[in-house]
Parts: structure tokens; sequence; C-alpha cells
């Protein structure tokens, strides 16, 4: 791998890899074991232009887990606000001994003219991964849930997966869908409103269900998602309530999963929008293990970016 922005096109033999590579990295972090020196000596840049709790602080522990120097460029501080370009801001950060960008922005491709830069300027040793682009991608998020699905269901090739909510505006939906098919689950469906739904989203092989009930029944796996206002503008929405009413996963629509169903929010969540609270914090919920199994699969992430 020289660079990680979709998972759109990679062959299950490279996500299998990522998902066991980082199978060890769980244990790193614990007392008794030690900071790994794979990245020692390197140089990562968390360059996020869009906010972030979960996979800036994750990428940032696991570069530090894997002895790399971590620098996190403040953006709203940054020179950007006086105009300096993206690429003029990369050039710059370059300079100052980069080895590998994790860019998070708004706008979908921005990963990838960075990428582009770097090699149309002989600076193909640094590596760049997409750490969510608009409402593209977001790869490591997508391995994540992966690794989460993994750990408790083991195998994916008898599941039924269901991801529920704004899929059209969602960059961790079209790469839990495209990470899915490609391991092979051999039913993955989409629930949710048409209005949320991308007009063209048969074609991603899935499933679609505009009735969240008959959606639900009998699924292993239910991912929620939540709707991402900063990316409607002046869409009609819905109120809250409204919204929760018809699309929010409450007890009640979870018992028509199976029994041992897992429930999966990549976060930020809504309570009361798309889910509600006795189900975020109920006994199927494994929304908290995503985000440390997110340190693991980003140290793999890194590691095999690094030639390892
Ligand atoms: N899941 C996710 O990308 O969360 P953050 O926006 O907090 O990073």
């Amino acid at each position: 791998l020289a660079h990680l922005l979709t998972l759109e096109g990679l062959p299950a033999s490279i996500l299998t890899a990522i998902l066991d590579t980082a199978a060890p990295f769980t244990e790193v972090g614990e007392r008794e074991v030690k900071k790994l020196p794979l990245l020692r000596g390197k140089s990562v840049f968390n360059v996020f232009f869009e906010n972030s709790t979960r996979t800036r602080t994750t990428f940032e522990i696991a570069a530090k887990r894997l002895s790399a120097d971590v620098i996190n460029l403040n953006v709203s501080t940054s020179s950007t606000s006086k105009g300096e370009t993206l690429l003029d801001t990369v050039d710059n950060l370059c300079a100052m001994g980069a080895d590998m960008f994790v860019m998070r922005h708004a706008s979908s491709g921005a990963p990838y003219l960075l990428a582009q830069h770097l090699r149309a300027t002989g600076r193909d040793h640094i590596s760049v991964v997409n750490a969510g682009d608009g409402r593209h991608a977001h790869p490591t998020q997508g391995l994540l849930d992966m690794y989460t699905i993994r750990h408790y269901k083991k195998d994916f090739t008898n599941l039924t997966v269901a991801v529920v909510g704004d899929v059209l505006h969602s960059r961790v939906a079209r790469s839990e869908i495209a990470a899915l098919t490609t391991l092979g689950v051999p039913e993955v469906r989409v629930i949710g409103p048409k209005t949320l739904l991308p007009t063209d989203v048969e074609r991603m092989g899935v499933r679609v269900f505009h009735d969240m009930r008959e959606g639900l029944k009998g699924v292993d796996v239910v991912m929620m998602l939540r709707l991402q206002n900063e990316r409607m503008q002046g869409a009609l929405l819905p109120s809250s309530q409204e919204y929760f009413k018809v699309w929010g996963l409450t007890p009640e629509k979870l018992a028509l999963a199976k029994p041992d169903a897992i429930v999966m929010h990549p976060g930020p969540m809504n309570r009361g929008v798309e889910i509600d609270s006795a189900v975020a914090d109920g006994g199927n919920a494994v929304i908290l293990p995503q985000v440390t199994f997110g340190i693991a699969v980003r140290m793999a992430v890194m590691s095999m970016l690094a030639g390892h």
C-alpha cells in the first residue's frame, strides 16, 4: 500500500491482511506491552480540515504507540485562514519532514489531490491516509467496523447486515458497504427514506428497504448512521422528533433483529434522533468497542503504509 484513500476496489486479501495485522495490536497499550518501534523516526501529520473526536485522537494514539512523532495541525488557527492553499500548506509541512499525512476534508477527493501532488512533485515516499473526505469515503472507519464485526461474529459469509439512515450524505456508509460486499457478506441491506438514499443505491449491491421494521427482520448487525446535516445545504429536513419516530432505533424495533444482533454506530451519536439511549447503552451495542478497535486498525494501516 502506498496510500489509503478508499476501500472501493481493494481486494478481500488486502482488507483481511489489515484486519489480521490489527489483531495483535489490540494488546499494545495494555500495561505489560511496550510501544512498538515500527514508525520510530517517522513524522505523522494529522491535518483535519473538519472536526473530529474519534478519528483524530485514535490516529494520534495509534501513531504514538508505533513510536512516531505526531504533529496535529490546528487548521482553525493555521495560515489557511489567511488564504494559504491546501497544497501550499502541504508543501510547507513536507518541508518540516512529514512522512505521512492523515487528512480529513469537507471536499470529496481532497486526499486524492494531495496524493497526486506528492507524486507529481517527486515525494512518493510520503503516504496519505484519508480520514474522511466529504461524502465520499472514510476507509479506516470502514475497516474498524469490519474488525468489530469479525470480532463478534467471526465469519462474514453467513451474515445479514443492515446499514440504516442517511446513506446519501455518508462517507462511512460507502466505505462500509464496499468492505462488506468485498468480504463476502451475502446480504447487505440499506434501510432509509428515499430522500436519504442515493438514487442509484441498488448499484452498490445492496437490498433496499424503506420500511425499517421490514428491513431489520432477522439481521445480525445493525449499523446506524446519523443525519449528516452539515452536508445537506438547503434540504427540507424532518424535525428530530419526526425522524426518530420513523427511523430511530428503539428497543422495540431492535427486537425484530436476531437476539444476538450487534448494534454499531460510527459516532457522533445523536440520541433521540437516530438511536434511543436504551439501545445505545444496551447489551447489544458495541459502539465503544468500535472506538477501541479503531486504534489497532489505524496502527495496522500506518505500519503497513510504512512498509511493515
Ligand atoms: N466516526 C468518526 O469519524 O468520528 P469523528 O468525526 O469524531 O472522528
